[in-house]
């Protein structure tokens, strides 16, 4: 046995089923008990989405990231639909986070860890259980994984079978995903497979095309030095994420698997528990301690520096490199106050984590025509105010978490092509938050990247 396997222990008292001795804050509530039980029998029987060795090789690269090696870029849909489980979605959210990547990895000079927030991120929380519209109150809308969103008691009702339809659209997202990353879709010779036909035209076109040419010009150059072609340059990792919401649906794809000890999480690489559901006696939080999973906690302005140090100590006692991720999500206005008492009091354990930024979630608004919508402006603002808060703290900030879409959607107001809420109409396509558009995350990338250097 290896030091490290040696001091990382199972945690005591846990079982895949003991979360449900507590408090389960967002869960759907089926009114076909039998129907319920039959769905997860089978659910418990069909093949994992993912292995055991990716997810530990995800953890070692987050360990990696940990000690300033990395750099993290976490991004996806808010929800996906099975609806949108479709080849040319798919690929080109692929492609902008593809994109995104190459920026950061030219600019930052460090491999950046792919995670996709995709291949299963069909749950949502919702702020009440119900919905009333013009006097007619039904459940609200859960996630594609439990419910529809059209406002009629069908579609309203949980269904149990739209979990084995989730596990079924994650697996064929997760094929589609590893064959075009297999097939040298992600080959770092040819950046211009990634491509989306919309950059042409764009304000960025040119500063892309530089760092691409750029690229290839340095593979092509240790080719030519070392005279070796690096398979790994055809290929690059993708991991999937998922908020892990759904305790029942979590609890059927956790297995142990052969050769290693404790259990695991194969429904995804990297779940994270969302702001609503960290209660440190919760049943999130019992689920999550059992998990050889890497994990990530988001973090919002209420928490405290006691709650989040009783975090750490739960759900990673033996202080494992690798394990935590911590997700602020404090909003532009709020990140300057709220974020340095808990980066002092995370220090002051000792224990390892990544901090990585969400600048979308603490930035959302309603304009008076009625739409969600983040301000770009705000959201460079709360990664840039994230960058120097850190490094004030002595601290390290070693990712970003987005909400983006390869789709030319209008939902975010501002950047290149200055957006403004006239435009959001044109072209509003969520059900839950408003995503960055693929020009607007593009922006942000070499925004970071400015941010990063000015650093350094
Ligand atoms: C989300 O990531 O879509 C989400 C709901 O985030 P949070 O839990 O941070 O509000
Ligand atoms: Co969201």
């Amino acid at each position: 046995m290896s030091e490290k396997l040696k001091t990382i222990t199972p945690a005591k008292g846990w079982r895949p089923d003991s979360w449900q001795q507590k408090e389960a804050s967002q869960q759907a509530s089926y009114p076909d008990e039998l129907a319920f039980r039959k769905a997860l029998q089978r659910l418990s029987a069909m093949p994992p989405l993912v292995t055991s060795w990716e997810i530990l090789s995800l953890k070692n690269q987050i360990a990696e990231a940990q000690a300033g090696k990395r750099f993290v870029l976490q991004g996806g849909d808010c929800a996906e639909l099975f609806d949108e489980c479709e080849p040319t979605i798919i690929a080109n959210r692929l492609k902008v986070l593809l994109q995104m990547s190459l920026v950061l990895l030219h600019g930052m000079e460090r491999p950046v860890v792919r995670i996709g927030r995709f291949a299963g991120q069909y749950a949502k929380p919702r702020s009440a259980d119900m919905e009333t519209r013009d006097g007619a109150t039904l459940p609200s809308y859960r996630g594609d994984l439990v419910n529809a969103p059209e406002f009629t008691e069908a579609a309203r009702t949980p269904d149990p079978d739209r979990m084995l339809r989730g596990h079924a659209s994650s697996a064929m997202t997760m094929n589609f995903v590893r064959a075009l990353v297999d097939g040298g879709f992600a080959d770092l010779h040819h950046p211009e497979y990634w491509n989306l036909g919309w950059l042409e035209h764009s304000p960025l076109e040119k500063e892309f095309e530089r760092i691409a040419d750029s690229i290839g010009h340095s593979v092509r150059f240790m080719e030519t030095v070392t005279g070796m072609k690096p398979g790994s340059l055809r290929r690059v990792d993708f991991f999937t994420s998922h908020e892990a919401l759904h305790l029942h649906y979590e609890q059927a794809l956790t297995r142990r698997v052969p050769r290693q000890w404790g259990w695991f999480n194969l429904s995804t690489h990297f779940p994270w528990i969302g702001m609503r559901t960290a209660d440190l006696d919760g049943a999130h939080v019992e689920m999550f301690r059992g998990i050889r999973n890497p994990m990530g906690i988001k973090i919002g302005p209420g928490m405290s520096a006691s709650w989040l140090k009783n975090l750490i100590r739960t759900l990673n006692p033996d202080n494992e490199a690798g394990r935590l991720v911590l997700i602020h999500r404090m909003g532009a206005s709020q990140v300057a106050d709220k974020l340095p008492p808990l980066i002092e009091a995370v220090s002051a354990t000792g224990s390892p984590v990544l901090w990585i930024c969400d600048p979308m979630h603490g930035n959302t608004e309603k304009t008076e025509s009625g739409y969600k919508t983040r301000r770009f402006a705000n959201i460079v603002s709360e990664v840039e105010q994230a960058f120097d808060i850190h490094a004030t703290c002595g601290s390290r900030l070693g990712g970003v978490h987005l909400e983006l879409t390869g789709e030319n959607v209008t939902e975010c107001i501002g950047g290149a092509r200055d957006l403004d809420e006239q435009d959001l109409g044109r072209a509003y396509k969520t059900t839950v938050d408003p995503r960055l558009n693929y020009e607007q995350a593009l922006e942000l990338s070499m925004r970071i990247v400015g941010k990063h250097r000015s650093l350094s």
